[in-house]
């Protein structure tokens, strides 16, 4: 089984993918004690370091290097500062690629890095990479295309050492318009769970940036973005429809009782298998069972990456 280090590694979204690919993950880490407990709780083979990485000096072989660091800078939702220290943990991600030199690498990142003002950063990933002997390409895959009841847009990162001279391609969509399958839907992930689970979803009011544009899907369509604060979680289909009152302004339908998703419902829609376990840890407040979540990479999304590689790795 070729083996894999997983930096960034989170509650294990990525890295259920990675496992379902056919790779041991050998080390992971991140800096959220929560995350690192229902990891643990899911995956406890993996040896999961917990502070930050750049305290990590020796790593351990590993023919496929995966990473998905922080995207606050670059999100829709969170603070835009293109120079933001946190932009620069990339460069962590280098020093583990240089250390490892892997076969193959694979990052992910919020697709806003595309946008202009983010260009550059972009560019100078893909510099570092190349320079550390890797083939880069890069491309914005929507989760909803790959079997996720989510529509979902992250930008992909996926390098190739030189040397072995193989070209990757990115996996074609499975589901939607020109495929054989429709898209999941919310009904398809969690349509048998219970339709109010009391003490799993966040209950503060509907404020009015929440109330700026429509938060609802339907039963059988993909669900909106899952996000990792709650305050914007989207709303369950249980919930009134959203009608338009002017720009920036939405108001329910009826007065029917609306609630958000709740943490459990939000794994669901992000692919992760239904029986994730989420350990009742010191750490496991209902808002960090949000955080780890809505930071996740769908599983399926970050396998059919990972399987596109090719085999190269005997
Ligand atoms: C986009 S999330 C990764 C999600 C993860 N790959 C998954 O699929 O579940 C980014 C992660 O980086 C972690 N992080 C931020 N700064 C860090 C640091 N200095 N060292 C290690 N992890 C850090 C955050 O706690 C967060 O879990």
């Amino acid at each position: 089984m070729p083996r894999a280090v997983s930096l960034f590694s989170g509650c294990g979204g990525s890295d259920a993918g990675v496992i379902a690919a056919g790779f041991d993950v050998v080390m992971a880490n991140d800096i959220l004690p929560y995350a690192r407990d229902v990891y643990l709780a899911n995956h406890p083979e993996t040896d999961y370091r917990l502070g930050s990485v750049s305290e990590i000096t020796a790593f351990p072989k590993a023919e496929l290097l995966v990473g998905c660091y922080p995207c606050q800078g670059f999100s829709q939702g969170g603070v835009r500062e293109p120079s933001r220290r946190i932009n620069k943990l990339y460069l962590e991600f280098a020093r583990a690629l240089k250390a490892i030199k892997p076969k193959a690498f694979i990052v992910e990142n919020v697709s806003g890095m595309v946008r202009a003002n983010y260009e550059h950063l972009l560019k100078d990933q893909i510099k570092v990479f190349s320079e550390a002997g890797y083939d880069v390409k890069t491309s914005v895959l929507n989760a909803a295309s790959y079997g996720v009841a989510q529509e979902r847009k992250r930008i992909f990162i996926v390098g190739i050492k030189k040397t072995i001279r193989r070209r990757y391609k990115f996996p074609v969509p499975t589901h939607g318009p020109d495929t054989d399958n429709d898209f999941f839907s919310i009904r398809d992930a969690i349509g048998d769970l219970p339709e109010w689970p009391e003490g799993e979803f966040y209950e503060r009011e509907f404020h009015w940036y929440y109330m700026s544009r429509d938060r609802r899907r339907d039963w059988g369509q993909p669900s909106k973005t899952i996000v990792a604060n709650p305050r914007h979680m989207p709303l369950h289909p249980m919930s009134p429809v959203m009608e338009k009152v002017e720009h920036n302004v939405w108001k329910f339908a009826d007065e029917g009782l609306a609630r958000r998703f709740s943490y459990r419902e939000a794994a669901r829609l992000q692919g992760f298998a239904p029986n994730l376990v989420f350990p009742d840890t010191d750490a496991g407040s209902l808002l960090m069972r949000y955080t780890v979540v809505g930071n996740a990479v769908p599983p399926p999304l970050f396998q059919a990456v990972a399987e596109a590689l090719p085999d190269i790795w005997d």
